[in-house]
């Protein structure tokens, strides 16, 4: 049984803004790539994105490009796109399907889709030279709930242990199975924690999102999740069926739901780079990538059950476009925010009893970069 609290029940009083440190200096930025974004489990993206043998994309997270691919076993690996000869970025596509290989374009050196060099002209040549010692370098993965994570630390905490918390949390919902009908990729002038903060609390729903104040009171959050590196919880539709621009749902339900789940909307996010938005009709992610301390990109993705599409009453766009206006709300407020704690006489403030998921996010994220490296 789940426990729900009011967001005021969790808040943690004397609770403040973060200094503008955080959100400017690039010295800040530099030791949240060291100790956070290079040392945590971040999400590539969904395996509907490449569901045939040979198809990849490719990600440039945190300073590193890297391609994820699926092989001629159907199974997913994520390699550093670097070849293993002279280090040449291999791939400048961003996403596309291997035939059988992958082969730089510099000297020919070609490598199977599992990652083995297969081919290396004339290197035989060459005293002591072992194919199988030049593997193409691979990044940590594993997939989740059809969401694929990937972690760049030599030896990194096993993900079912840092998952813990939600591991079993979604079954029901089908993530593995849906597909994607969208994604659209955002640039938006603002610090990765002003647009964590913003997804957490609904206190700026009123002014910000009148399409969606409407149908889903801001006051009706509730969270499960209320510290650590996973928070959130739910907020009640009310006077509609889904979030969609015509209040009706667009698509079948993504899966076998309780009831109460089908008059909710679920909002969780997970550190340091994740936004995950289960809807009775679609679920919605959002992998969010600091470019640096002012810049982020935003993908976001929209996903349906695998029979809904095709559908005469699949109409996928009235979710999207719902959460098109409201994303751009949303980031237009981070921009502001971004602006203004830039300012010298911004001070850290405190936050509302309303800001609790934001508190404990700033907590966390305040306790990782503490830590003694
Ligand atoms: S750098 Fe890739 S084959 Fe030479
Ligand atoms: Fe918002």
């Amino acid at each position: 049984m789940t426990t729900f609290f009011k967001p005021e029940q969790t808040f943690l009083s004397g609770s403040k803004t973060l200094s503008r440190d955080y959100y400017l200096l690039p010295d800040f930025f530099a030791r949240e790539i060291g100790q956070i974004f290079t040392r945590s489990w971040f999400c590539a993206g969904h395996v509907s994105r490449i569901p045939n043998a040979g198809d990849y994309f490719v990600l440039d997270a945190y300073g590193e490009s890297i391609i994820i691919l699926r092989d001629q076993k159907e199974e997913i690996h994520a390699f550093y796109n670097v070849c293993r000869h002279r280090g040449t970025h291999m791939c400048e596509e961003t996403e596309g399907r291997f035939s059988k290989t992958i082969q730089c374009p510099y000297h020919a050196w070609t490598y199977s889709l599992d990652g083995k060099l297969i081919g290396a002209p004339l290197m035989k040549d060459v005293a002591d030279f072992n194919k199988e010692e030049y593997p193409l370098h691979a990044v940590n993965l594993y997939v989740w709930q059809g969401f694929i994570f990937l972690n760049l630390a030599s030896s990194p905490q096993p993900f079912e242990q840092v998952f813990q918390p939600v591991l079993d949390k979604f079954e029901g919902w089908n993530l593995p199975l849906l597909k994607s009908a969208r994604r659209i990729v955002y640039d938006v002038k603002a610090n990765w924690k002003l647009i964590f903060q913003n997804y957490n609390e609904c206190y700026h729903c009123p002014p910000v999102h009148p399409q969606l104040a409407k149908i889903s009171p801001f006051t009706s959050g509730e969270n499960d999740l209320i510290s650590g590196p996973f928070i959130g919880g739910y907020m009640s539709i009310e006077g509609a069926s889904s979030l969609t621009l015509s209040g009706k749902v667009c698509a079948l339900p993504v899966g076998d739901l309780a009831q109460e789940d089908y008059q909710r909307v679920y909002y969780y996010s997970f550190s340091p780079n994740m936004l995950l938005s289960l809807h009775p009709d679609y679920v919605m992610f959002h992998t969010i990538w600091p470019q640096s301390p002012t810049q982020s990109l935003i993908h976001c993705e929209w996903l349906f059950h695998p029979e809904a599409f095709g559908r005469a009453d699949f109409h996928p766009e009235d979710g999207i476009e719902f959460w098109d206006i409201t994303n751009r709300q949303d980031w237009h407020m981070c921009e502001l925010s971004q602006i203004g704690v830039a300012s010298r006489v911004y001070q850290p403030s405190p936050y509302s009893p309303r800001e609790a998921l934001p508190a404990a996010f700033d907590k966390n994220y305040l306790q990782i970069m503490n830590q003694e490296q």
